[in-house]
């Protein structure tokens, strides 16, 4: 997901023609933890919404300094996981030439330089979480990522279920176009731990150009799709949208377990901190951007589609 929402750029262009020059890969430095003991925070209070719910309100100060530091590793394992898992398993498709559809050679030059960019910021991700854990000695909590993997997958199958590689290349379209808060909010809180506010800000310069690129192929991509394809697309948009928007339950649940709240809590606090109309709203509001972009690029004419973002919360 990006932090910076550039526009998409003219055609003859590309965001990553000074990628040898600007890209976090090739530029910044390996980012140390250096300041935990200066009182700063591995992630704001604001920002883990079920912080202030009573049953974790009341816990001891030790204990909701672990929910906040396995809260933090969610998040970095979080984004190792879909570089790795899903974005780079599109973006290889791309690289490599071996989507359905075919990419100019920028395209696929840059694709490239993305699969670079993606690699190292979950390598780097997993080095904030190791080196977090070695400065708290609060261990992180194994962390799953399938059941976002298999949703993504489920929705593709079902919404295109002779669709080849397009259903992959959708789900980065749709994560990499997407402005959550986070990117743009962690790099400008001075109460942050430099180690992951730094990192963050690596990761949204980059990202912002990935946001660029991503525009611009979904409409080539679009363009090329074939009626019964772009009815496919509209109907999975919406979906793909509002799953990778959608908060981490399984991972909040295990943060509570492990701070000691009994099952019954656990549902409590998940019930009442995540309200289905709250996370629709939330969801409609992050999503503003993407819904913008995908009605330039013409998918909301469709009648269907217009009716599946509807459906989804998202118009
Ligand atoms: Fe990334
Ligand atoms: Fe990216």
């Amino acid at each position: 997901m990006t932090g910076l929402p550039p526009e998409g750029y003219a055609p003859a262009e590309s965001p990553l023609t000074e990628w040898y020059e600007r890209a976090g890969v090739r530029a910044d430095p390996r980012r140390i933890l250096d300041d935990l003991d200066q009182g700063r925070v591995l992630f704001p209070d604001r920002l883990v919404p079920y912080l202030a719910h009573p049953l974790v309100a009341g816990l001891t100060p030790a204990l909701r300094r672990q929910v906040v530091a396995r809260h933090a590793y969610q998040y970095f394992a979080f984004t190792a996981h879909f570089e790795m898992r899903v974005v780079n398993r599109a973006t290889e498709l791309i690289a490599s030439g071996r989507t359905d559809v075919s990419c100019l050679g920028s395209l696929r030059l840059d694709a490239y330089k993305i699969y670079c960019d993606e690699a190292y910021h979950a390598l780097y991700s997993f080095d904030v979480i190791q080196q977090l854990e070695a400065g708290t000695g609060i261990p992180a909590l194994p962390y799953a990522f399938e059941p976002v993997l298999s949703d993504l997958d489920v929705i593709a199958a079902k919404c295109m279920p002779c669709a080849g590689t397009l259903p992959y290349l959708l789900q980065v379209v749709v994560f990499e176009t997407l402005v959550t808060s986070l990117l743009a909010e962690l790099p400008n809180d001075p109460d942050l731990v430099a180690l992951v506010r730094d990192t963050v800000r690596d990761h949204a310069r980059d990202e912002g150009r990935h946001h660029a690129y991503f525009t611009r192929f979904f409409r080539e991509l679009w363009a090329g799709l074939d009626l019964q394809a772009r009815d496919q697309v509209a109907t999975a948009l919406p979906q793909l949208i509002v799953r990778s928007l959608r908060p981490d339950y399984h991972g909040v649940a295990e943060v509570l377990r492990a701070a000691g709240l009994a099952e019954p809590q656990v549902r409590d606090v998940l019930h009442d901190t995540y309200p289905s109309d709250r996370v629709r709203q939330t969801g409609r509001e992050q999503a503003a951007h993407s819904v913008r972009l995908f009605r330039s690029a013409g998918v909301l004419d469709l009648p269907r589609a217009h009716d599946a973002f509807a459906q989804e919360g998202l118009i």
